[in-house]
């Protein structure tokens, strides 16, 4: 079942949302050749706490025997999603995806980007640009009465247009009272096929895009999503609410 927010809910979820885009601004502002994925882990923290919300992401799922022991996901390069942050310095020329959830008054946010760190290649500089569009364009998608493939099909396209990959494996999702609820949101599929929309639902839409092949791996520590052929991937995401004429973009600050 999709759950359709109204008033107070929309509210909550638009204020964790803020959060995490704040974050992630301030995150932006820190990335550079020399700096630790753990060093900015806990500037994500301290600031999520110190805006009275919670990381969303930290000890999930709840029960687990491997729990997501972080705040971020820190993804540099060949690393799809959930990079687990640690000692390894960000070097000039590397790519980090960012991912970051917060949680406050029971109510989730859940947003991404990729960052340069100092001067990248074209490749990257192009891989960046065209997951970004592909991101908006599905996000133009996410209106009343339409599908949840039309999302997927608009960023599917952009993408493979570039002559870039769309990762199957992981998708977009609704979010709300939990991090990930229905919709399953993918990053390919077909136009008018899925869940209908309907004004009210807030949903995570996340295209992860690989330079070379589609296919993706997950590391022993049992989180890592790693590129197939070792080639790097970039990642976007936006928390938004479904509206009639423009969709709501909900993780901005
Ligand atoms: N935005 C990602 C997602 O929706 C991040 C999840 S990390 C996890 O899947 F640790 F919470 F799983
Ligand atoms: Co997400």
């Amino acid at each position: 079942m999709i759950i359709i927010k109204t008033g107070l809910a929309i509210d909550y979820i638009r204020e964790s949302s803020r959060i995490v885009a704040e974050t992630l601004a301030m995150l932006k502002l820190k990335v550079t050749a020399g700096v630790t994925t753990e060093e900015l882990d806990k500037m994500a923290e301290d600031y999520i706490l110190s805006r009275g919300g919670y990381p969303a992401f930290k000890g999930y799922p709840q029960g687990s025997d491997n729990p997501y022991p972080a705040t971020l996901c820190c993804s540099v390069n060949e690393e799809v999603v959930h990079g687990i942050p640690g000692d390894r310095k960000l070097l000039e020329g590397d790519i980090i995806s960012i991912d970051v959830g917060v949680v406050k008054n029971n109510y989730f946010g859940d947003g991404a980007t990729t960052i340069a760190v100092g001067e990248i290649s074209e490749e990257k500089k192009r891989l960046m640009k065209v997951t970004e569009e592909s991101l908006y364009l599905g996000i133009a998608q996410a209106l009343d009465n339409n599908r949840v493939q039309d999302i997927s099909a608009a960023v599917q396209e952009h993408v493979e247009k570039n002559g870039f990959s769309i990762v199957r494996d992981l998708c977009g999702h609704g979010v709300g009272k939990k991090l990930h609820e229905a919709p399953s949101i993918p990053n390919f599929g077909r136009k008018g096929n899925g869940p209908k929309l309907k004004t009210g639902m807030t949903l995570a839409i996340e295209p992860m895009v690989n330079t070379g092949v589609y296919q993706v791996k997950t590391k022993r520590d049992g989180w890592t999503v790693v590129t197939r052929d070792g080639l790097a991937s970039a990642h976007f995401e936006h928390t938004i609410l479904v509206n009639e004429n423009k969709p709501e973009i909900l993780t901005v600050c």
